[in-house]
């Protein structure tokens, strides 16, 4: 197994590339996502408590016993529906991706992994799961994860649900992050219209 598991991230993003403001197409969105059938599927502490209220009204049918690893970049200990995230049936179990200065908070009903020292790092985080037998990891970000791990030459692939639609003043999120990533070339690995939407895939190059 190679050291790093593969990074995929599939983001639904506006004509202009934001990847809020606008009315994603979740069905097809989700659909899309099994492509990979990953590991783990890595998301960002902003991400998550974003969903927090509606995670609190859906069913909770237990852990799915085939399902990913849900990890969650959390520094500063800010995600608190645990137990929510494990019991929503799209996840095998849940992770807490941790740095040694994240504080110490009330006992957690989730994993924990300390990777760095002021945040996780991303590169170690990455390997600890490949020794965990992880080989496919999905990046589901609204742009700060992604574009650190972009920035790191983290990420592998690139998967885009192009929507017809401006998102505006709402649409304060880019999908690569809020500055901009380092120059990289990548190749075009499928191209799909589904409806009025285009499905992007590119690969890393090199
Ligand atoms: N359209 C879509 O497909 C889509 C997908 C997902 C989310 N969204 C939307 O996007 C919004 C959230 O997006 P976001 O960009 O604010 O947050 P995000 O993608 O969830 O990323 C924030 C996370 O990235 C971590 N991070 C950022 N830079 C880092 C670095 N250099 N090293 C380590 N970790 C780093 C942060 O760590 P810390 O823990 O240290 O803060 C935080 O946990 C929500 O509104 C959500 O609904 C849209």
């Amino acid at each position: 197994m190679s050291e790093l598991p593969h990074v995929v991230v599939h983001v639904a993003v506006s004509l202009e590339g934001a990847t809020t403001g606008f009315e994603l197409d979740l069905a097809r969105f989700y659909a899309l996502a099994q492509t990979w059938r990953e590991d783990v599927t890595l998301v960002g502490a902003d991400t998550i408590l974003a969903q927090e209220a509606a995670l609190a009204t859906v069913p909770k049918p237990g852990p799915a016993e085939n399902g990913p690893l849900l990890a969650v970049v959390d520094s500063c200990a800010r995600v608190h529906s645990w137990r929510a995230l494990r019991d929503a049936g799209h996840w095998s179990g849940v992770l807490a991706l941790r740095a040694a200065s994240t504080p110490k908070g009330a006992a957690e009903s989730s994993e924990r992994l300390v990777v760095g020292a002021e945040r996780v790092d991303l590169r170690a985080a990455l390997a600890a799961l490949a020794g965990r037998g992880a080989s496919t990891v999905r990046v589901d970000s609204g742009g700060a994860l992604t574009g650190a791990l972009l920035a790191q030459g983290l990420l592998d692939e690139v998967s885009l649900l192009v929507h017809p639609v401006f998102a505006g003043h709402g649409g304060h999120h880019r999908w690569f992050g809020p500055s901009h990533p380092p120059a990289r070339a990548f190749t075009l690995a499928g191209n799909e219209t589904i409806g009025d939407l285009v499905w992007l895939r590119y690969r890393a190059s090199g």
